[in-house]
């Protein structure tokens, strides 16, 4: 037997400085979907998200609620697992950056760069936004001499500080990119990378003194270190102690990140992963953002999508699906309410709903309920069994490059063929002539079996809604499945009896709302 496929996948950690929205939303979505993706695929999975919480931002606001910074993010942090719960995240571990475990590391990795000399102390004076946590040159700013991330103002600092000699991987780095071409995707963001580092690389700044809601600097703990280098060391974190599961899952398979961190992830955290003689992640995937009225998503814009009240209205894998379907991975996508309704009625309620509905009616209508053995085939069960296993294997496919709205696109061009197939197959015909029983039993066989593969390849996306379509079906332990179970035609038993139909998603009035 070949040993067990590994896959690594994370999110980035989020900052608790505001609630999260449907653009967190979306991140963390699109990582849970791969993560269900490579599980179904058999891989063992290790599937990390987590909370960003040090940093001065941070202690401001706590200051300003006269709370400590911990009680502060405590609470925040609770919102976040309530709401990672709620949308079906299957992570495998939440990682807080206030936990001793990470301190641990964090301060362990900046020992280890320290004493091998790529980490000294020095004066640093530079310009810093704060609500980015990010120092810029003078060249990097906008056109307003503004945070070129956020456009807010930036302050110029001056202090001691120790610095990460970034300078000295440089070369080694941009080498790396130039040779992995999968290292950065999309092409886009690796293209822009090339060009920040062909720039020149300069030595990094990984310590504060300005504030201390931080991690301290080993023997020198007036420092706290930099957020993002205590940040992205949370990879590691949970696989450090354990030497088994680090071999096992380390490096990382994809990085999922913003398009705005992509620099963080492809250059800084490689350049510290060099520096300890650690390998580097396999790849990095700057996604685009989720715009709302033409803009990304923030508190100031007043243009914020609270994921938990749409979870409410409309339940987490209408949700699911509206953010992987809609939006090409990579590129930026528009959200809005009337799309997701569309898209329920149309894609959900419509074609999904509708087909199952009137394949479970007819087999009761028909055979009482009863899934009868398919014996020979016609031309039409032909075409229509070779469409489902095209369907599983363009899907197998293009789930395994991350096409992940192109894969459910072709789920969704074989739930429109198999409606097509109860039209053409008329059972309510073949149920008036004796003669063509054996043939309204395949052709209700095939029906059945097409949802079931259905609901086990929406299972990623749609978790929930698989597992109904599978409890309406009368099967068992839809969450052992695996891809490996639809890859033939004709594993649904037969000579069992169905459920009854139930519907998955209602229909949204749009007058009501
Ligand atoms: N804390 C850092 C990440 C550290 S990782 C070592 C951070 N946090 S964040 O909360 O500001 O953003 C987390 C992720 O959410 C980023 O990848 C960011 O791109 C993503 N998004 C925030 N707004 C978004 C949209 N409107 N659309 C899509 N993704 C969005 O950065």
């Amino acid at each position: 037997m070949s040993e067990k496929k590994s896959f690594y996948i994370t999110t980035p950690i989020y900052y608790p400085s505001a609630k999260l929205h449907i653009g967190h939303a979306y991140c963390t979505t699109i990582a849970d979907a791969i993560a269900r993706f490579k599980r179904l695929a058999g891989y063992d999975v290790f599937f990390l998200t987590g909370s960003d919480e040090h940093g001065q931002k941070i202690q401001r606001t706590a200051e300003k609620q006269n709370v400590t910074p911990i009680e502060y993010v405590d609470k925040i942090v609770a919102g976040f697992q309530e709401l990672w719960q709620r949308l079906n995240i299957s992570n495998d571990d939440f990682i807080r950056t206030s936990e001793e475990r990470h301190q641990k590391v964090v301060q362990e990795f900046f020992r280890r760069i320290r004493d091998k000399g790529d980490i000294y102390k020095g004066e640093y004076t530079g310009l810093y936004c704060t609500h980015c946590e990010s120092y810029w040159t003078e060249l990097q700013l906008d056109e307003n001499k503004c945070c070129p991330d956020c456009h807010r103002a930036i302050e110029k600092v001056s202090e001691e500080a120790y610095f990460f000699k970034m300078s000295k991987y440089g070369d080694k780095i941009l080498k790396y990119i130039e040779e992995n071409p999968k290292f950065i995707v999309p092409t886009s963001r690796r293209n822009e990378m090339i060009k920040f580092i062909k720039q020149g690389l300069e030595d990094l700044c990984v310590s504060r003194t300005s504030f201390d809601w931080g991690i301290p600097v080993p023997e020198d703990e007036k420092h706290v270190i930099y957020v993002w280098f205590d940040a992205v060391i949370n990879y590691i974190t949970p696989l450090f102690n354990d030497p088994e599961r680090f071999k096992k899952f380390w490096p990382a398979d994809i990085h999922l990140v913003g398009k705005e961190i992509v620099r963080f992830h492809s250059i800084i955290w490689p350049c510290m992963l060099m520096a300890l003689d650690l390998p580097l992640p396999k790849q990095i995937y700057g996604h685009g953002w989720l715009i709302v009225e033409g803009d990304k998503m923030s508190k100031s814009k007043g243009n914020v999508v609270d994921p938990m009240h749409l979870i409410d209205e409309f339940g987490a894998d209408a949700i699911r699906y509206f953010l992987l379907r809609e939006i090409t991975l990579g590129q930026d996508g528009g959200f809005s309410r009337d799309a997701l309704i569309n898209r329920i009625n149309a894609d959900l309620a419509n074609d999904l709903g509708n087909l199952l509905h009137r394949s479970l009616n007819m087999i009761k209508k028909f055979q009482g309920g009863i899934v009868l053995k398919s014996v020979g085939e016609n031309e039409i069960d032909k075409s229509f069994k070779n469409d489902a296993m095209n369907t599983v294997f363009e899907y197998k496919n293009l789930m395994e490059n991350v096409q992940l709205s192109d894969a459910i696109k072709k789920v969704w061009t074989f739930i429109s063929r198999a409606n097509k197939y109860i039209d053409e197959t008329m059972p309510w015909k073949l149920a008036k002539d004796e003669s063509q029983k054996q043939i309204l039993s395949n052709t209700l066989y095939n029906l059945a079996e097409s949802l079931r593969i259905i609901s086990i390849l929406i299972s990623p996306l749609m978790p929930k809604t698989g597992q109904k379509i599978f409890e309406q079906l009368n099967l068992e332990n839809f969450e052992k499945s695996r891809l490996e179970d639809v890859l033939t035609f004709g594993k649904l038993p037969s000579d069992y009896k169905v459920n009854k139909a139930e519907q998955l998603f209602p229909r949204i009035e749009v007058e009501k709302q």
